[in-house]
């Protein structure tokens, strides 16, 4: 790259005269007390994803002043800009309706903003995915930062954790095991310090998949957001995003089908979050890389669950780091990684798992041959009722319900099952499987983590703590149970959860990866034939309209078609 296209030279606002463009660029930032020499230099930009909204992120002022560090250290002139930041509790009507306006941000900040580099900094579910679907597309030398989880806290002498926690208090509460005080007094524990959800939910399983396929910096994902050792890697990030601008190491010479296959590998391997695989999906799309469902079915059957973590473990991920976090995750997987693939680093996999200082003794992670669960933590399921893509997380599944029969009881909507799962007149039991319709990517819009369908109060009442439940939409990485996940196509475009009435017979059976609603063929035909599309009239304008024209289903990722790098040209796992 000439000098005429560095640091402020970047990205000229187009007056028809380059030099004028420069001048005026350098009178306005100059108000800000930049000196020439400030100016000359090579320049980082910092996505600063700070909001008074977003407690996940709250550590971001002081992450970003760790990364200006590093990059003046280096010689640099570090420039943080603001983006979309999204929260899960803040994001009306769900934080992934919102995910690809978050990535478009992104991308356009990225390349409107002159930057040699850039340092991302994310955390909370969706921002992670979005950071990384824009510098796949954008292609500027990134490297990714994560704000980190939070402490653990207690309350009444038990350890408890934002938000497997979250969950099993508020059934207890629904169950009327704990009252309206208690459950009060939970919100005050539940979440002890700034940083993402201390379990393996979906913001760490992001973090652990995006240190793997190499975005980010060696053990990144596990140092706890308050930890000293957070800033310390942040100052490195910064130091480090200097040279990657130096060297022209972009995305898309890190981000390929054998990264993303790391990353898939790692998921598997820590019982991550459904909504990994959605991600990938969306990020591989940006790449023009589509995810071989069939082939990471295979991969799950030969990784086992290694670690014992929250949702399905005992464990937190302050524990988790403390065991050593990723490294001692990458050491074991080893044997099944691509580990010729380049990071961030300007190393290879195998090369920074060569570094990796001594194992030592440590109960989180498991070896290969001493498993926490055998046969991968999420399946992917076919038959009548399973369409393109739907998913179970085996791992988080109660074992006896791994194979069942039931009987359909049918939800038409998230404000349908609203009205009527608590009726204490509801036709329901135990051996039923609850089926919740119309809350995929359109149907809701925003595919809501809606699939943790809660159990019928009266069912609770009597201890019924799990039941089959199947849906269109998706589900928290810290939430568990016998939930099949991202049907797709949705039953808003008339996929196969459209066709199912009260009463019909589903049968589940994970061992033989298979979903079926025992219905004719030719009933199942007439009923198709019977489906109306549901009324979009209220859809006119604004994102919602870019939203409903083009956002693609669950096996896609759920991005915007118009985002995709297609025809693809790639396959992973491979
Ligand atoms: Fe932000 Fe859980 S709410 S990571």
């Amino acid at each position: 790259m000439s000098d005429k296209n560095k640091g402020m030279r970047r990205g000229l606002t187009d007056y028809g005269d380059a030099d004028f463009s420069l001048y005026l660029r350098k009178a306005f930032i100059k108000a800000m007390g930049f000196s020439e020499d400030a100016l000359s230099r090579p320049v980082v930009g910092i996505a600063n994803t700070f909001s008074s909204y977003n407690a996940c992120h709250a550590t971001v002022p002081q992450i970003v002043e760790a990364i200006k560090r590093g990059v003046m250290l280096a010689g640099g002139l570090p420039m943080d800009f603001p983006t979309i930041s999204l929260h899960e509790s803040f994001a009306y009507p769900t934080s992934m309706y919102l995910r690809n306006l978050m990535s478009m941000d992104t991308e356009e900040m990225m390349l409107a903003l002159p930057m040699d580099a850039c340092v991302l900094i994310g955390g909370c579910d969706k921002t992670v995915p979005a950071q990384l679907m824009a510098a796949a597309s954008a292609d500027i030398p990134t490297i990714m930062v994560v704000t980190g989880p939070m402490l653990s806290g207690s309350h009444r002498g038990e350890r408890i954790c934002a938000c497997t926690d979250c969950r099993r208090f508020w059934a207890m509460y629904r169950a009327g095991q704990i009252d309206g005080q208690e459950i009060e007094a939970v919100t005050d524990r539940l979440v002890s310090s700034a940083g993402t959800c201390g379990v393996m939910g979906t913001a760490s399983t992001m973090a652990c998949m995006t240190e793997a396929m190499g975005m980010m910096l060696p053990g990144g994902a596990t140092i706890p957001a308050v930890h000293a050792d957070r800033l310390r890697h942040a100052e490195l990030a910064g130091t480090r995003a200097m040279a990657l601008a130096e060297e022209g190491l972009t995305p898309s010479k890190i981000m390929n089908e054998k990264s993303l296959a790391n990353a898939l590998r790692v998921l598997l391997a820590i019982g991550g979050s459904t909504n990994g695989l959605l991600h990938l999906a969306a990020i591989a799309g940006r790449l023009g890389i589509e995810v071989d469902m069939e082939a990471f079915d295979a991969m799950g059957a030969e990784t086992p669950v290694l670690i014992d973590l929250k949702p399905t473990g005992s464990a937190y991920m302050d524990d988790l780091h403390a065991a050593g976090g990723m490294a001692t995750i990458l050491r074991e997987l080893a044997p099944h990684l691509h580990l010729d693939c380049v990071t961030v680093s300007g190393r290879t996999l195998g090369e920074e798992i060569d570094a990796l200082p001594p194992p030592f003794e440590q109960s989180v992670v498991r070896p290969l041959s001493d498993p926490i669960h055998r046969g991968g933590g999420i399946v992917f399921l076919k038959g009548n009722l399973s369409g393109d893509g739907a998913i179970i997380k085996q791992s988080a599944c109660s074992p006896e319900l791994l194979v069942h029969e039931g009987r359909a009881v049918v939800f038409d909507s998230l404000d349908d099952l609203a009205a009527r799962i608590d009726d204490p007149d509801l036709d329901v039991t135990a051996s039923d499987v609850l089926v919740l319709r119309n809350a995929g990517p359109k149907g809701a819009p925003g595919m809501p983590e809606a699939g943790y369908i809660p159990i019928p109060k009266k069912l609770a009442r009597e201890g019924v703590k799990d039941m089959v439940r199947i849906s269109d939409c998706r589900m928290s990485g810290t939430a568990f149970g016998t939930i099949v996940l991202h049907a797709s196509p949705e039953a808003a475009v008339g996929g196969p959860l459209s066709l199912i009435r009260d009463g019909d017979r589903i049968t589940l059976d994970v061992p033989s990866r298979s979903l079926s609603l025992d219905v004719s063929d030719e009933e199942l035909t007439r009923r198709k034939d019977a489906w109306t599309p549901p009324d979009e009239s209220h859809v006119r304008r604004g994102h919602k309209k870019l939203f409903f024209d083009h956002v693609t289903q669950a096996d896609e990722g759920c991005d915007f078609d118009f985002l995709t790098n297609r025809p693809y040209v790639g396959r992973t796992p491979g």
